[in-house]
């Protein structure tokens, strides 16, 4: 059992506090958010993360993991700890430091004893650095301590079990004891740890997140070409996929990726090149691409009604991804404010996300209680989060009730030919003369 403390409790710091709870422990959750804290002291989750609620109330009731506002409180005993803080864009895409900043600061305040502090957060090249600076400038006495760089790869919607069997895990340090009894905390969860120098870690993070989103705007591109050629992007996906060298993974055509770190950080990543006097080109395309996939969609649903004034449309999901409560950077927002800057008037539906959903977009959206409601008198529906639960809805009652039936599904959920034998006149992204689909001369007779 080690002492572990770890600061921030968002969609990170939760996790991984609780699963090293799990893991047997003990472990400290700091955060400055009351209203947060309060809350997990009673067993509740401010967030939607399957298998987390049930996970910190056992460890609650176990002993082993606890919530404080107090950092004082929270390093008593802390030999890790760990940094979770949010590090969002700033206003030119760089990552914004602040709660890294203040985080550190406050360590340093209250740091009566040796100790490890780990980076999870994602941070530029060189933060880790300048982290040790901060402290080593802000402690009292002279107390040892040392920096790891340990970035974190879950995905939400899927945070746990990312956790627990993590493909690998990074650790940089200028200190490889310190990497070293990092490592131990890892042990348990049986994968390879790589042990590297602080900068590689940090950066090892940014190309990842990176090169992700480069495939996502990559299929994007094809599903484009796709839609201009005939050809269906979905089976392009799927061909490519078999090849062991590509993978099937990361290879959706949609309208993009969202979420609180591909955006910002392929945009950190592109700013830090550029102030270091590189040419991110490929960077920038990536982003480029994403933000059209959005206009895309919104551009086939006004070309299908013929122009978007008054027309109601209704949206299907609203995260920006399944299986998450997270609206941040969802293109489900950016698409609502795109059609209603355009006259169309916004229905829209999601199991988790609307209570944030309406925080963001306040009452000019009509919130509905299911899909089927959501449905009755729309001119158009459109897909953007392909939650579960859609996959198995009555199409055939919802084109009924729609004033038309114009279905654009923006994550290809749906097979262009039953969509169109059920009534709909239906788009998928980049599914062109495929096999399924409802361009195909000889499906269409
Ligand atoms: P989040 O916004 O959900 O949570 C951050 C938490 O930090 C908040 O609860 C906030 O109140 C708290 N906080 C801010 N300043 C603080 C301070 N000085 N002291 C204590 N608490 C403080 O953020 P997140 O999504 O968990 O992301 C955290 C970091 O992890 C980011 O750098 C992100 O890029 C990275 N990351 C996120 C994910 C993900 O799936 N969300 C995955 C991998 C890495
Ligand atoms: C992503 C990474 O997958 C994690 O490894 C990483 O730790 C995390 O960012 C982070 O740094 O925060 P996350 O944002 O939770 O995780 O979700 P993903 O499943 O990666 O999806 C991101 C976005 O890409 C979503 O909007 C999703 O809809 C979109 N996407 C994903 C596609 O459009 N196509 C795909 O094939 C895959």
């Amino acid at each position: 059992m080690r002492y572990i403390s770890v600061i921030g409790v968002g969609y990170v710091g939760l996790v991984t506090g609780t699963c090293f709870a799990d893991m047997g422990n003990d472990v400290t959750c700091i955060d400055i958010n009351e209203e947060k804290i309060a809350k997990l002291q009673a067993g509740q989750i401010p967030i939607y993360e399957p298998g987390l609620e049930e996970m910190v109330r056992r460890n609650i009731e176990a002993g082993r993991l606890h919530f404080t506002t107090s950092y004082a409180e929270g390093l008593k005993n802390a030999e890790f700890v760990f940094i979770a803080v949010g590090t969002p864009s700033g206003v030119d895409g760089e990552a914004d430091l602040k709660y890294v900043r203040a985080a550190a600061e406050s360590i340093a305040e209250v740091m009566d004893h040796p100790m490890i502090i780990i980076n999870n957060s994602t941070v530029p090249v060189g933060t880790g650095d300048w982290v040790a600076d901060i402290i080593r400038k802000a402690r009292k006495n002279n107390v040892e301590f040392w920096v790891v760089s340990n970035p974190e790869f879950l995905r939400e919607g899927s945070a746990v079990n990312d956790f627990l069997h993590p493909d690998r895990v990074v650790l940089g340090s200028l200190h490889p004891e310190a990497a070293n009894q990092v490592a131990q905390l890892y042990l348990p969860l049986r994968a390879p740890i790589m042990i590297t120098d602080l900068r590689t870690a940090e950066m090892i993070k940014y190309a990842s997140n990176a090169y992700l989103a480069n495939r996502i705007s990559f299929i994007n591109e094809i599903a484009n070409i796709c839609e201009a050629l005939g050809a269906d992007v979905k089976e392009v996906a799927a061909g490519m996929g078999y090849d062991k060298r590509i993978g099937r993974d990361f290879l959706d055509a949609g309208v993009g990726y969202g979420g609180s770190c591909f955006p910002k950080d392929v945009k950190a990543l592109a700013h830090m090149a550029a102030i270091h006097g590189c040419h991110p080109q490929l960077l920038r395309a990536v982003m480029e691409i994403n933000q059209d996939q959005r206009r895309l969609l919104v551009r086939k649903v006004r070309d299908l009604l013929g122009g978007l004034h008054e027309k109601v449309i209704g949206v299907l999901g609203l995260s920006f991804k399944p299986n998450t409560d997270d609206i941040r950077e969802a293109p489900a927002i950016e698409i609502i404010r795109l059609m209603q800057s355009e006259g169309a008037i916004v229905r829209a539906y999601d199991p988790v996300a609307m209570e944030n959903a309406r925080k963001e977009l306040g009452d000019g959206v009509v919130f509905c209680r299911n899909p089927y409601e959501l449905a009755e008198g729309c001119d158009a529906l459109v897909l953007v989060t392909e939650w579960n639960e859609f996959r198995h809805l009555d199409l055939a009652r919802i084109a009924r009730s729609m004033r038309r039936p114009v279905f654009v599904d923006g994550r290809n959920m749906y097979e262009p030919a039953e969509m169109q034998r059920l009534g709909f006149i239906y788009r998928g992204v980049g599914r062109g003369y495929g096999p399924n689909s409802i361009n195909n001369p000889s499906s269409c007779g």
